[in-house]
């Protein structure tokens, strides 16, 4: 500090923030090529239903679904990542794989509609059993829990039929272990070589999640998540959790929540992967929340925390805000 001080006048750092200097040496830059905006497809809706506790977000009927992708590539977004609420719940999730079903469908619709968008599917089951929980639920040796190894074979069946479906990038949820190898194994025997593998590899058991519950109609009927999604305070483990994904095979590596976590992306992002952040739903309803009320700059405040993401590491962010962002940018 005493050294720092004792430069003074002749380091002067506000020579560089000088307006005509300062974009020159601007560090992180988001641009559209680094959005991916999450979308909610219902299978029971025929017009967009709003999503109360998301402003702004709606969840779509499988036949318009082709013209909210298609809006979005003419906004310069490249990318969604699709979520599907089905018509049929049952205790093993049987309608997540269905080749019929709401993200199968979505997956076909959007493609064809906008073939170069790159869509990426969430692998998880819990928008698709009736207890809410992400696999098969049994008996453990501390009472029920989701069972890890029977669960895998699910989400193969689930990876294989997004792929089918044209799904470029599958991203597993559900934060078993063993999963990656489990769907990187799956896809090569049924050709899909070419489909990438977005490891959810950080996943934090976190609060944040909360509006999600509402709009992806995936909360639980009993206990949470904590068995299988990693404790806010602990940063080793998280990256351990990556470098695991990246030794099965994964191609990215996502950290979520983004935002409260950027500390663990700036880890994961050494590891040599592309990484992910995901904005998740309480990270958009609390500016959401804010800016209604006056109390903060929407405009500002959105490009600011995706700004803050991007100089944490992160090649790409999944965001609510991306639509926005993108008219902004
Ligand atoms: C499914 C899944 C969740 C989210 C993404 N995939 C919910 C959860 O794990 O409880 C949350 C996304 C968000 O909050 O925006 N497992």
């Amino acid at each position: 500090m005493t050294v720092l001080l004792s430069i003074f006048p002749k380091r002067r750092m506000r020579r560089s923030r000088s307006r005509h200097i300062q974009p020159l040496l601007r560090e992180a830059t988001i641009t559209k090529n680094d959005l991916v905006a999450p979308l909610f497809v219902d299978e029971l809706i025929t017009v967009p239903k709003p999503i109360a506790a998301m402003p702004g977000q709606f969840r779509y009927p499988i036949s318009g679904i082709a013209e909210v992708a298609l809006g979005l590539w003419n906004l310069g977004i490249r990318s969604v990542l699709l979520f599907g609420i089905p018509k049929h719940k049952d205790a093993v999730g049987t309608s997540a794989y269905d080749p019929e079903g709401v993200v199968q469908q979505a997956v076909r619709e959007v493609k064809k509609a906008v073939p170069e968008m790159v869509v990426i599917t969430d692998v998880c089951a819990c928008e698709y059993t009736d207890h809410g929980h992400c696999g098969i639920i049994g008996t453990s040796r501390y009472g029920t829990d989701l069972l890890n190894d029977p669960s895998l074979e699910l989400m193969n069946r689930i990876a294989v039929s997004h792929a089918k479906s044209g799904a470029d990038i599958v991203a597993p949820s559900c934060m078993l272990d063993g999963v990656v190898s489990s769907i990187r194994t799956a896809l090569d025997e049924e050709g899909f070589e070419e489909a990438l593998i977005m490891a959810y590899s950080t996943k934090f058991a976190s609060a944040f999640y909360g509006p999600f519950r509402e709009a992806a109609d995936s909360g639980f009927s009993f206990g949470d998540r904590s068995t299988y999604q990693i404790h806010p305070a602990n940063s080793r483990e998280a990256i351990l959790e990556s470098q695991l994904d990246a030794d099965e095979g994964a191609d990215i590596l996502m950290v979520k929540p983004g935002g409260f976590y950027l500390d663990i992306l700036a880890e994961v992002a050494l590891l040599g992967l592309p990484v992910a952040a995901y904005q998740v739903s309480g990270e958009y309803s609390m500016i959401k929340g804010a800016a209604a009320n006056g109390w903060l700059n929407e405009k500002d405040a959105v490009l600011e925390s995706l700004n803050c993401i991007k100089r944490a590491g992160a090649d790409l962010i999944i965001t609510y805000f991306a639509a926005d962002a993108a008219r902004w940018l």
